[in-house]
């Protein structure tokens, strides 16, 4: 052991010479002090953005990567996803979209770091938090806690991902670009349920990272006692109190919420441009120098690696890159323009003294200066006034909710309330005009052994949780039968009662649907459901499927929470006054894991689905196909799979994730709207799309299309009409340009044209995009026609001035703007 890390250490520094003679990627020193993180002895402000690689696909990765350096951003961000790697004990896969290692390369060639965060619990929404659930069926195992099961694996798995970093020289003291890695993750959340082990544990985790001599800094987020030398660092979102508990730790913000995810039955979280920008400008005013977003692009959870349970095959997230990997806008020009600004000042920021001048009112003035430079924030924090300050003699309207950066103390250069970038509106946009003539064919899953016959695989005499199963599959069969005699058959009056954990169920009793039910992310435990059954004298089929949607990825020992159905399952039979109940949880149980249909790969192209008549709508348990034509051009493709009801949808054999757009939205609360970027950050604020589909539209990467035939294939658990569905291009609409008083506008439809201006004004105008008005004051010049010189191009930029528009009647202390709302075709 000691002698080969010694020869692993001496290739390393031979390596590492050969590579600095070649004139090839030299090691970078990353150091930290209380200030910054430090490159080669210079302290930097780092901008970082989370993008998982198994959210998209290998081909969108170099322009998702792309975007994110022009946004502005020093680094991408992502976690390990363990489950996916290592779906079983010791059986890798690093294929296709879990090539980190490639991730990781096209990132270095974008000329950007990475920061790894290999947890190797990660949560993110993501499938039991990324713990491979083969390990919970490990004899004797606890998970993150000081268990020696637990952290021999641990250790393993992440031995094993740092070793292929470091064969393939990815970290920075090789040459390479990770500049920060992660161990554990959020646990100083949790770390109080698990007792005095939670220290220890902990402490071993620094130990067993320090041990594996990576080069660079460690970092632990939410860890507000992390052991030296690990950083601790904050997640949130807003994060200008954090301090870390140590005075060599820089001030570092892992997770920048800038948005939220979303759970099936839950409305679209939309949080504001100007409320993130406030909080990355409160960040940097109080000393913060690194900052990521989570997410920078959400992207898609394919398949079934959707964590919860309940969380979306979205995870848009609400991110500067939407779903699809198009520009958010304005989010993404408005962070754009901050770093822009941030980075012009790196010296002073990171090397100046800092002074604060408080005005009240939650009013201050942060001065940084540096060899005789000085560089100024002005913050007002109250949610509802907008301040006048006073500052060497020059008086400053700070809006409420915002903060001013004056690059030399004396000009405003950004208010993170004052959006100059364009709003894009995104629209799905149909080849054939919305006419989805798809020609289907259909089989039923095979259901007759299941429900009649009940030898499964495993048999028990009590209930199993669903977790033994290893979670190849949503599905799990619960089987028994029950010999009712006539004194409680008699009644009229009997039902069944599962205690489920809220997933879904699906009750059969003598071959026949009787009923379902199924839960919401707020509300996913001990889900008791009731419904009227009629059994017969004599033998009784109960026949129960349990579907998982997503496992449970975050909280205290959230890896011990139940799944499939706890129990009991009771029959209940009343006559008159007496009720007698029947427990049948300590029956003969049998266990069908997963659905015939997944066995034989239905999902696949080559699969047969060959009945063409008699299309059934609205039948559970349904296996549809149909063969499509890509939407030509290169936009985004999306399936609109409205008319569904619930189940997972595949093209060409590639699963585009479970479906569920028949689970509606809540309704909005008053809170929602209109949106008021102002005040504190809550995922139900300024929330969209309430009472429609949680979710209508689902992702086709380009890569999964064919240029001929394609085939799409849904498994429909619930029952829908699939003639409704169909395949659409996601392009920019309609666009709203602003710009501030003296800045120049510009005006973008991304690979189309301008092809009419719908509004323009320059004063005073109110409202958002798609209902402007004029307020109180306006140009002399029409700026309705002024703009028409936009029409017929892709892009056009306007000063917002008086000098073109004219002089206007504006008084004192209105911000006078130009806004345009232009369509796109
Ligand atoms: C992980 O465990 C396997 C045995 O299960 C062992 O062969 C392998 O060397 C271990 N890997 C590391 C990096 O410790
Ligand atoms: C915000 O300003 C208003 C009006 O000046 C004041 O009444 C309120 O207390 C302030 N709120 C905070 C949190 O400072
Ligand atoms: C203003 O600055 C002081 C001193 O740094 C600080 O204690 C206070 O929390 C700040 N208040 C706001 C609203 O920024
Ligand atoms: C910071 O302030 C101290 C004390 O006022 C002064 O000695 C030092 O030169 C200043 N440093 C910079 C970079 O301005
Ligand atoms: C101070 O500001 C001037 C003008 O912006 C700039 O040229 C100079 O490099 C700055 N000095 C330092 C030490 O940042
Ligand atoms: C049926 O039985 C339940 C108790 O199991 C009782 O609450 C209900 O009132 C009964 N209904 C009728 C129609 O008797
Ligand atoms: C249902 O199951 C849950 C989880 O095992 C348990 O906590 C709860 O007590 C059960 N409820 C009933 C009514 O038995
Ligand atoms: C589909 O069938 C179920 C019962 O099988 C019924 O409750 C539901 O209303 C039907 N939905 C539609 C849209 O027809
Ligand atoms: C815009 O420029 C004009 C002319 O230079 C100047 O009078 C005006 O104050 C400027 N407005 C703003 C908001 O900077």
């Amino acid at each position: 052991m000691t002698i080969s890390s010694r020869i692993c250490f001496i290739t390393l520094f031979i390596s590492a010479v050969i590579l600095g003679l070649n004139g090839r990627a030299s090691a970078v020193d990353v150091s930290h002090d209380g200030r910054a993180l430090k490159i080669d002895g210079e302290r930097r402000i780092i901008f970082s953005g989370s993008i998982h690689y198994p959210r998209s696909t290998t081909q969108m990765w170099p322009d998702l990567i792309k975007k994110a350096k022009e946004g502005g951003l020093d680094a991408i961000e992502t976690y390990i996803f363990w489950n996916a790697h290592e779906p079983v004990r010791r059986q890798y896969d690093f294929s296709g979209n879990l090539d980190f290692i490639k991730f990781i390369k096209t990132v270095q060639n974008e000329g950007l770091y990475v920061v790894l965060r290999i947890g190797p619990y990660v949560c993110a929404e993501w499938n039991y938090g990324g713990f491979p659930v083969w390990l919970h069926n490990m004899p004797g195992i606890e998970l993150r806690t000081t268990n020696e099961v637990f952290m021999n694996e641990m250790q393993n798995f992440t031995t094993l991902i740092v070793d292929m970093v470091k064969e393939e020289k990815l970290f920075a003291s090789q040459g390479g670009p990770i500049i920060l890695s992660q161990i554990e993750n959020e646990y100083g959340n949790v770390m109080q349920s698990y007792g005095d082990a939670g220290k220890a544990y902990i402490n071993w985790c620094a130990t067993m990272a320090e041990s594996l001599n990576i080069g660079v800094p460690w970092i632990m987020c939410q860890q507000d006692d992390a052991p030296q030398p690990m950083i601790n660092t904050c997640n949130g979102f807003y994060c200008h109190d954090f301090e870390p508990n140590n005075a060599n730790s820089p001030k570092m913000w892992t997770e920048n919420w800038l948005g939220w995810f979303k759970a099936w039955g839950n409305k679209n979280p939309s949080r504001p441009a100007e409320d993130v920008a406030f909080g990355v400008a409160r960040f940097f005013q109080t000393g913060g120098t690194f900052n990521n977003y989570y997410m920078y692009h959400g992207g898609t959870n394919f398949g079934r690696t959707a964590g919860g349970p309940y969380i979306t095959t979205t995870y848009d997230y609400d991110a500067p890159l939407n779903e699809y990997g198009s520009l958010s806008q304005p989010k993404y020009g408005h962070l754009k323009e901050l770093h822009d600004v941030l980075h012009s000042i790196e010296k002073i920021l990171t090397y100046g003294n800092i002074s604060t001048i408080q005005y009240g009112n939650s009013v201050n003035a942060t001065i940084y200066s540096y060899k005789g430079n000085s560089s100024c924030f002005f913050s007002n924090q109250n949610s509802t006034s907008d301040a006048r300050l006073k500052y060497e003699g020059v008086e400053y309207i700070i809006p409420a909710w915002s903060v001013s950066i004056l690059p030399d103390c004396k000009k405003e250069a950004y208010n993170t309330a004052k959006v100059n970038t364009q709003t894009s509106v995104m629209v799905k946009k149909s080849d054939d005009d919305g006419v989805n003539n798809l020609q289907w064919s259909w089989r039923g899953e095979e259901l007759l052994k299941t429900l009649h016959f009940e030898k499964g695989q495993v048999s028990t005499n009590h209930l199993l949780d669903q977790k033994v199963m290893n979670d190849v599959s949503d599905y799990l069969w619960y089987m028994t039968s029950v010999d009712l005699k006539h004194d409680i058959v008699h009644s009229h009056n009997m039902s069944l009662r599962v205690n489920g954990t809220g997933h879904v169920l699906h009750v059969y009793i003598n071959g026949k649907h009787v009923g379902s039910k199924w839960g919401a992310y707020d509300t996913p435990d001990g889900n008791v459901y009731q419904t009227k059954v009629q059994f017969k004298k004599g033998r009784n089929q109960i026949s129960l499927l349990s579907a998982t949607v997503g496992l449970k990825n975050y909280g205290s020992h959230f890896d011990l929470v139940k799944t499939g159905l706890p129990g009991p399952v009771e029959i209940i039979s009343t006559l008159d006054d007496e009720t007698i109940t029947k427990d049948l949880s300590g029956h003969r149980w049998s266990y069908q894991n997963g659905l015939r249909g997944f066995d034989k790969k239905l999902f696949n192209p080559t699969s047969t689905i060959s009945r063409s008549n008699n299309l059934p709508i609205n039948r559970s348990m349904t296996w549809y196909k149909a063969t499509f034509k890509a939407p030509l051009g290169e936009e985004p493709v999306v399936a609109d799979l409205l008319g569904l009801g619930k189940g997972e949808a595949w093209v060409n054999g590639h699963s585009l994730g479970r479906y569920w757009p028949s689970y509606l939205a809540g309704s909005c609360s008053d809170d929602a709207k209109p949106c008021d970027y102002r005040g504190k950050y809550s995922p139900e604020k300024c929330a969209t799309g309430c009472e429609e589909p949680s979710q209508r539209w689902y992702h086709v990467p380009r890569s999964f299309l064919n240029e001929g035939d394609n085939e799409i294939v849904l498994f429909e658990e619930f029952g829908g009409n699939p003639t409704r569905v169909g395949f659409r291009r996601e392009v920019v609409g309609s666009v709203c340009g602003t710009a501030y008083e003296n800045r120049t506008m510009e005006l973008s439809c991304p690979g189309r044209t301008v092809s009419a201006v719908r509004f323009a004004g320059f004063g005073d105008v109110r409202g958002s995009c798609g209902n402007f008005r004029k307020g109180s004051c306006t140009s002399k010049n029409d700026a309705l026609s002024i703009l028409q010189e936009c029409v017929g191009k892709e892009r056009c930029r306007v000063e917002a001035s008086e000098g073109v528009f004219g002089s206007t009647d504006c008084e004192d202390g209105i911000w006078k703007r130009l806004v345009v709302e232009a369509i796109c075709s």
